[in-house]
Formats: C-alpha cells, sequence, structure tokens
C-alpha cells in the first residue's frame, strides 16, 4: 500500500485503536476483535516487547486490517517495524532519522507534534499529517485549531485523552482527519481476555463516528 492510501484508510476510519499488547498470543483474537467491531485498523505500541511479534502476527493472518507501529521512538524500532509488516509508523515526537527512515521507504509516519516549531520541521519533509500528542494535556481542540490556523497544508491526528465523550468534537473540525486512543482496546481488556467488551466498545466507537 502506497503512503497516501494508507493516509486514506485512516481517514476514512476516523478512529485509530491505540494498542499496547503483552502478549504475542493475544494478538490475532485482538485483530479479529477489531474487525468484527467494524474498525480493521490498530496502532500497535512499542511499549512491549510484543509489539513486533504482534505486528508481524497480524498482517501475516489478518489482511485486510491495516496494522501500524506506535511509539516508534528510535531508527532500530522504525526497520523492526516496517520488517515486521507495519504499515505505517506514529511517533510521540519528531525524529529526524525516523521521519527519513519512512520517507526512503514509502511508508507513512506520523510523527508527534505539539508546538509550531515542531510543526515547522515536519513541514520541511512535506508530511501530510502529524500526530497532535498528548492532545489533552497540550490544551486539546483549542491548540490544534490554533497550531492550524498558520500552517494550512497540513492535518492532524490527536491521540491522548481522547474517548467517546469528546471523539465527536474534535472530528468536527476538519484539519483533523482521525484520532487515536486506547479506550477500546484498554491494556487490561486484552490482558483479561475480554475481546467480547473490546467488539462492543469498538463498536459503540465507530457508531459515534459514522
Ligand atoms: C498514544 O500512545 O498515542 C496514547 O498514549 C494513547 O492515548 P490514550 O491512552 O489516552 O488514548
Amino acid at each position: 500500500m502506497k503512503p497516501l492510501e494508507a493516509i486514506s484508510v485512516v481517514e476514512e476510519k476516523k478512529i485509530v485503536p491505540v494498542v499496547t499488547i503483552n502478549n504475542v498470543n493475544d494478538a490475532i483474537k485482538l485483530g479479529e476483535a477489531l474487525c468484527e467491531g467494524g474498525l480493521p485498523i490498530a496502532e500497535i505500541t512499542f511499549r512491549t516487547s510484543s509489539a513486533e511479534g504482534a505486528i508481524k502476527e497480524i498482517s501475516k493472518n489478518i489482511p485486510e486490517m491495516l496494522v501500524g507501529a506506535g511509539t516508534v521512538i528510535n531508527l532500530e524500532q522504525a526497520k523492526r517495524a516496517l520488517d515486521a509488516g507495519a504499515a505505517f509508523i506514529v511517533s510521540p515526537g519528531i525524529n529526524r532519522s525516523i521521519i527519513e527512515f519512512a520517507i526512503d521507504n514509502d511508508i507513512p509516519i506520523f510523527p508527534g507534534v505539539c508546538t509550531p516549531t515542531e510543526l515547522m520541521i515536519a513541514l520541511e519533509y512535506n508530511l501530510p499529517v502529524v500526530k497532535f500528542f498528548p492532545a489533552k494535556q497540550y490544551g486539546g481542540l483549542d491548540t490544534i485549531k490554533a497550531l492550524a490556523a498558520p500552517f494550512p497544508g497540513i492535518k492532524f491526528m490527536p491521540t491522548g485523552g481522547i474517548n467517546a465523550d469528546n471523539i465527536t468534537k474534535y472530528l468536527e473540525f476538519d484539519r483533523i482527519i482521525a484520532c487515536g486512543g486506547s479506550w477500546m482496546v484498554k491494556e487490561n481488556l486484552i490482558n483479561d481476555g475480554e475481546f467480547s467488551k473490546i467488539i462492543e466498545l469498538t463498536k459503540e466507537a465507530l457508531a459515534l463516528v459514522k
């Protein structure tokens, strides 16, 4: 999939479930639950050592899913994510070596920004979309609107503190293509094998943005 195609899938789905997986054996069940809930997309965070294996399992066995890597904080993780089959990379901040690696390898990169200076670095690379993180703590929608004004060419994917109560407000702003969030795939739900709850929460989340 070309970078712009993956970005348009993110834009179409409007929600990117942010997943922290502690056991690779849960990967397929998690992927199936998201598909059954109607959201065949996931950002698997490199916060645990299972991330790489989980991306591999899902990308190999559930081809209808768009699976990306999140919390990618260095070049080595970006390389491992790509090798595992990630279709996009999300980073909590700006790291030029990750951005350059993603561009060279034709994989979408959503670097985290929360200041105009960081946005200007993203613009140096002509990135179409950045992550705004952590959204709630950095002023939420008001800050995104203020940041968007001087930079008309760039769009946002906020993450951090977004949930069923506030996602629709964020998505009303036309410069936001999608929101990331973990509320429907909470770590404890995955650890406890509560996949039917994940399906239910995913369906509820989807209904909000349809
Ligand atoms: C992320 O990694 O993007 C965030 O930690 C997800 O934020 P949330 O858990 O507040 O949804």
